[in-house]
């Protein structure tokens, strides 16, 4: 099924959706959605206000169930599977709405994200036993060389609430990397930042691909950096995909141009003004 081969241990692709479908009550939040994200590289997901994009997050990490069609992660079915057999299986994500704990330190806040790479009870099963208390030693030593890796590495012990809005995003992140996911999902990361916060976290996005050998599926309202940054763009409108492909070819792709048609300065947007 995938098209191009690769060794059975590491597929080509890294999701592929086959007609997913979701329905709220009247409103159809997918139509029929198709698309594969190849392994590796930055694929962005755009579209309008209210076009889906985070119910395809949610359908695909297993939040919402689909009423129709197939998802594959690393060439395994995953749709009706739980979120937390999901994330176990390697795909983690982070939400529109931050998600920091701020009476948990940053140190606390990343140890959540190693609780699906645990053997079960390290961290209640008595710290008294040498294998625990190594155990517990090694998450933490884990959690140390992510924070330096998106530059928290000096704010470990600072409380959560006590964070800039960068920063709060960046924990959000090191905890979805803590999972040690082969898919990370990024929805709207840099909503709401400024351009010195906007340009950290483009860089912190890069050096994830090229350097943690991590797919990262990205929703982003900012086109200057979606056309930048990602390696495959797909448009979605009213729960479609519009138009799939390079950054370069969908800008100018009539379709797309279409679906922002009545948002102010379309145009601009798209040449990622
Ligand atoms: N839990 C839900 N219950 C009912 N309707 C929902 C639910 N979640 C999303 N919807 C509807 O599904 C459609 C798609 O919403 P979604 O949040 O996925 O859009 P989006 O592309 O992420 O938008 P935004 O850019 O504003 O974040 C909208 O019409 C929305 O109102
Ligand atoms: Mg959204």
């Amino acid at each position: 099924m995938n098209d191009v081969s690769m060794s059975p241990d590491r597929p080509a692709l890294a999701l592929q959706l086959h007609d997913v479908d979701v329905t709220f009550g009247g409103v159809r939040a997918l139509q029929s959605v198709s698309l594969d994200v190849h392994v590796g590289g930055i694929h962005a997901v755009i579209g309008p206000n209210g076009a889906g994009k985070t119910t395809f997050f949610n359908a695909v990490s297993g939040m919402v169930r689909i009423s129709g069609g197939e998802v594959l992660l690393n060439g395994e079915r995953i749709d009706g599977w739980a979120a937390n057999r999901i994330a176990a299986a390697g795909m983690a994500r982070t939400f529109q709405n931050l998600a920091v704990f701020s009476n948990l330190t940053v140190r606390q806040n990343l140890l959540l994200g190693r609780h699906v790479q645990t053997r079960a009870g390290w961290f209640s099963a008595g710290m008294a036993l040498p294998s625990a208390r190594r155990e517990a030693a090694r998450q933490i030593e884990h959690v140390e060389r992510v924070a330096h890796l998106v530059d928290l590495g000096h704010l470990l012990d600072s409380g959560g609430g006590d964070l800039s809005y960068g920063d709060r995003k960046r924990v959000e992140i090191g905890r979805a990397l803590c999972m040690e996911p082969s898919v990370l999902l990024l929805d709207e990361p840099v909503a709401g930042m400024n351009s010195t916060e906007t340009s950290r976290m483009a860089k912190l996005m890069r050096t994830i691909r090229d350097e943690m050998d991590i797919t990262v599926l990205l929703v982003e309202h900012d086109m200057g950096m979606v056309m930048r940054l990602a390696d495959h763009v797909t448009v979605l409108d009213f729960g479609r995909v519009v138009a799939s492909g390079p950054p370069a070819a969908v800008q100018e792709d009539p379709k797309v141009i279409e679906a922002y048609l009545g948002v102010k300065g379309a145009s601009d947007l798209l040449a990622g003004h």
